[in-house]
């Protein structure tokens, strides 16, 4: 496994690239406010089978956090100069959330660049009024409180209850892996987050083979979300991971793998 940074626009941006098997790479975009290191579960998998591409956005985990102004354009031009980089005409692209928002808006801007699109737990809509007032709230409490307390509460956001009770290690793992990121990483982020567009009238447009993967008890982009983005993308798959919330990948992996390894299989 080769772990890496690129130059990016200024930034270093740290990724990893195993598996080196012939076809299509897959490149995985994490969530916020997380890192590659969120895809452990799939990365040991599909490098079985696929080489494997994750990064860390900028402000996030190892690459660099920079002056803390950022929108999803400027993450889909780190993504695509991240593809010139490693010298990648066309991937499949598998994006969490925040990563599917990139992807969505990657797809709409390069739609050459991508062959296939996995949406995990995400949404094309853009953020509502409300939702906006509570990411400057949340700015707020992680500029006079430190990534800490925020981290403890959006734990409980991503997690199924049974998860944090049970799946102790887990739990923890994702809670170090939000505080490992710094509060202007976070900050910045939260601005980009509630800044960008909806991505939702280019969705009939996405002629690529498609998966969409949510858990069933998600409430930060609940089914109902992937339900709409299914019933507006030509052809598109949909699978409800039970048992998990906006971690599918996390509290329900094999089964999320399995989703992902059916659905790449057929493309070949
Ligand atoms: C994520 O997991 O990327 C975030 O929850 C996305 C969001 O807050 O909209």
């Amino acid at each position: 496994m080769s772990k890496m940074k690129a130059v990016i626009d200024g930034a270093e941006i740290y990724y990893i690239d195993t598996g080196d098997r012939p076809g299509p790479a897959i490149v995985m975009i994490h969530g916020f406010p997380f890192s590659h290191a969120m895809w452990s579960p799939q990365i040991e998998f599909l490098k079985n089978h696929f080489r494997v591409i994750a990064y860390d956005v900028r402000g996030h985990g190892k690459s660099d956090v920079g002056d803390g102004q950022y929108s999803i354009e400027l993450f889909v031009d780190d993504l695509i100069a991240l593809l010139d980089h490693q010298r990648l005409e066309k991937v499949v692209l598998c994006g969490l959330s925040m990563g599917g928002y990139i992807a969505l808006r990657a797809i709409e801007r390069n739609p050459e660049r991508i062959g296939a699109l996995i949406l995990c737990d995400t949404t094309s809509n853009a953020d509502s009024n409300e939702t906006k007032i509570k990411r400057t709230a949340s700015i707020k409490t992680v500029k006079s409180s430190g990534v800490a307390p925020y981290a403890q509460e959006f734990l409980k956001a991503v997690l199924t209850p049974t998860t944090v009770q049970n799946k102790v290690d887990l739990a923890r793992f994702v809670l170090r892996m939000i505080e490992a990121n710094s509060s202007v990483g976070i900050c910045g982020t939260l601005l980009a987050l509630a800044g960008r567009t909806e991505t939702t009238a280019s969705l009939p447009r996405i002629h690529v083979p498609t998966l969409i993967l949510v858990g069933e008890q998600d409430k930060i982009t609940p089914p109902e979300l992937s339900e709409q983005m299914h019933a507006l993308i030509p052809n598109a798959q949909l699978q409800i991971v039970p048992n998990s919330a906006h971690l599918g990948n996390l509290e329900e992996a094999e089964e999320f793998n399995g989703h992902i390894l059916n659905f790449l299989k057929e493309l070949n």
